[in-house]
């Protein structure tokens, strides 16, 4: 019906006294600014007593006059929408299309749900089966399901720490194990928030993907001004890198050693970084030897992101990865994209030169943007099933790959609101699988489709 819940009383009230020949709309009085077409929107909840029974709720606003007609998918005739909610049966397996048409001014709007129903009945947010409660750690078998935390949320309690020993065996430290906070001062290292995040994983049987041993925006600022010689630079970084490596050796399951290391200018060249100065172009390699003797049994890592949607990019990431020949196990594929791009094709194209190499694939910091081009104010049901049919797709290609490349898919991020693109992008963003209120999103259960 209509969301203002007073002016739902006062309408009602209103259209009873009517005695509407145009039975079935919501009416709303004409007020002084008409507006140009109604916007069609409802929602459904399946009955908690009987699964077969649906209820639909038109949500649709407007200040002028307006008609609604339900189809609700079975083949029968249209129905005049009556106030409150509308009690529909689907008894047979299938899947049905509801559409409610708004008319108003001789237009007509639409919007269109469509339901899955199994023989259990009406499948919640339509997901069938046994797995419809089933965590995404018990769905995927075959590869680590990762996901970022921050030391202050771990043991917080409440339902962050539930959802991440529920949903996930993998975690991924959202900043606190790069080198500006492992190692702030020259003086000193503080590993304080890594060593609360490994033990956590450790006490509750969970990799740790580290992340990220060299990033260049997250160098402290004493290494970017760094005033010894090139040589006592290089000795530095060694030390950083076996000194945290040995410390969390048989900790940490894998490191993605060098993060971002390309440049987004033609050719994709190395980055000009503080460490490309120092130590020369062959840095990475340094870096990643640096981190194969400190440990010979942890999986080092590359990780960059567009890998997907940049042919170019993805062909200088691979050129760079051949170079590290047998020092590197793994390709992170920054999985940040759109519910409209990049598309399978070019996510394939990552997958399938990464499984050329005889290297373990990372489907890392995967978030879909729902919102990429700041065209909606809140997420729309046609933008989030959307957004799931992205998640299915991006698991499905992950899954599909053989066993011996799989290694982890990480999210990043648990809930809509804690999301790194939001102040990222400037804009309302919903790319995760959870909203604010730790309520399963369709991207849920798109993630759990992918693995079917
Ligand atoms: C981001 C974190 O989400 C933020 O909290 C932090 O302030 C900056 O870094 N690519 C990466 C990640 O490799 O480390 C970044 O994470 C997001 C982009």
């Amino acid at each position: 019906m209509i969301k203002n819940k007073f002016l739902f009383i006062l309408f009602s009230v209103l259209f009873i006294f009517s005695c509407s020949d145009d039975e079935g709309a919501d009416y709303i009085p004409p007020g002084n600014e008409t507006p140009e077409t109604i916007q069609a929107s409802f929602t459904y909840t399946v009955s908690e007593t009987d699964p077969h029974v649906l209820y639909l709720d038109n949500t649709t606003e407007g200040n002028g006059d307006f008609n609604s007609i339900w189809n609700y998918g079975l083949g029968g005739d249209n129905i005049s929408d009556v106030p409150g909610l509308i009690e529909v049966r689907y008894d047979n397996e299938g899947e049905y299309t509801i559409t409610l048409y708004v008319i108003f001014d001789g237009l007509t709007t639409t919007a269109t749900q469509t339901i899955r129903v199994d023989e259990n009945g009406i499948c919640p947010n339509g997901f069938c089966g046994s797995g419809g409660s089933e965590s995404l750690k018990a769905a995927a078998t075959t590869f680590a399901v990762g996901t970022i935390s921050r030391s202050s949320w771990l043991n917080a309690g409440g339902q962050h720490t539930e959802i991440l020993k529920s949903e996930f065996n993998s975690i991924t430290s959202e900043y606190e194990m790069k080198m500006n906070i492992m190692y702030p001062t020259q003086d000193s290292y503080d590993f304080s928030a890594a060593d609360a995040i490994v033990g956590f994983a450790q006490a509750n049987d969970m990799h740790v993907h580290g992340h990220a041993l060299i990033w260049h925006n997250a160098t402290p600022t004493w290494v970017e001004n760094f005033t010894g010689t090139d040589a006592e630079f290089e000795a530095m970084v060694k030390d950083y890198i076996t000194t945290t490596v040995t410390r969390y050796k048989g900790k940490v399951r894998s490191w993605d050693v060098v993060n971002e290391a390309l440049d987004d200018s033609s050719g994709h060249p190395l980055r000009n970084s503080v460490f490309k100065q120092k130590m020369g172009d062959d840095y990475i390699k340094k870096c990643f030897q640096f981190a194969r003797d400190a440990d010979p049994d942890v999986l080092l890592f590359y990780n960059d992101y567009n890998m997907a949607s940049s042919s170019t990019k993805r062909a200088a990431m691979f050129k760079l990865v051949d170079n590290l020949g047998d020092l590197i196990d793994g390709v992170g594929g920054q999985m940040h994209i759109s519910y409209n791009g990049p598309s399978a094709t070019q996510i394939q194209s990552l997958a399938d030169g990464v499984v050329s190499r005889n290297l373990k694939l990372h489907f890392a910091e995967l978030d879909i943007r729902a919102n990429p081009d700041n065209d909606l104010t809140s997420l729309t049901n046609d933008r989030s099933e959307a957004q799931r049919a992205k998640y299915k797709e991006v698991v499905a290609i992950y899954n599909s790959i053989p066993l011996e490349n799989k290694f982890a898919l990480t999210v990043w991020g648990v809930r809509d609101n804690e999301s790194w693109l939001i102040d990222f992008w400037g804009n309302p963003e919903w790319p995760l699988l959870f909203d604010s209120g730790y309520n399963k999103k369709p991207a849920y259960y798109g993630y759990l489709e992918g693995l079917q």
